[in-house]
């Protein structure tokens, strides 16, 4: 099984030691608190809050995919290029739109082709 990686799992001393390469591989989820059954949500999902990951060929964000618990609700392929291809960096970012029926506790979980994968700090959506 792959170690996946998580911001949170980093205590002070080392995140500080780290910052940039652990930001610039963290997916970060942004989405409104609340939600109403039935209705469209824009979940957004970026890689790094404040730095930027490299987009050459050989290492590059590939892959964003968003769950609910357990259960995988959306998956985006990115190509290097896509942020601008070689010597170029940038912050992989996607707008999955979900229908949320009841509460969601969304995940974003973002794979480097160089440093494996990456998992955000849940976001809760409450749905009335
Ligand atoms: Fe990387």
């Amino acid at each position: 099984m792959a170690t996946i990686n998580a911001y949170q799992a980093l205590d002070a001393s080392e995140k500080e030691a780290k910052k940039d390469y652990i930001d610039r591989h963290s997916p970060f989820i942004t989405v409104a608190n609340n939600a109403k059954a039935g209705e469209k949500l824009p979940v957004n999902v970026r890689l790094g809050k404040d730095y930027s990951h490299p987009d050459d060929a050989d290492h590059y964000i590939a892959e964003i995919k968003l769950f609910d618990g357990e259960t995988l609700l959306a998956s985006a392929a990115l190509m290097t290029g896509v942020n601008g291809g070689q010597g170029a960096k940038g912050q992989a970012e996607v707008t999955f739109f979900v229908v949320p029926q009841k509460k969601m506790s969304l995940t974003a979980v973002a794979y480097c082709t160089k440093h494996g994968l990456w998992q955000s700090d849940p976001a809760v959506v409450l749905v009335g």
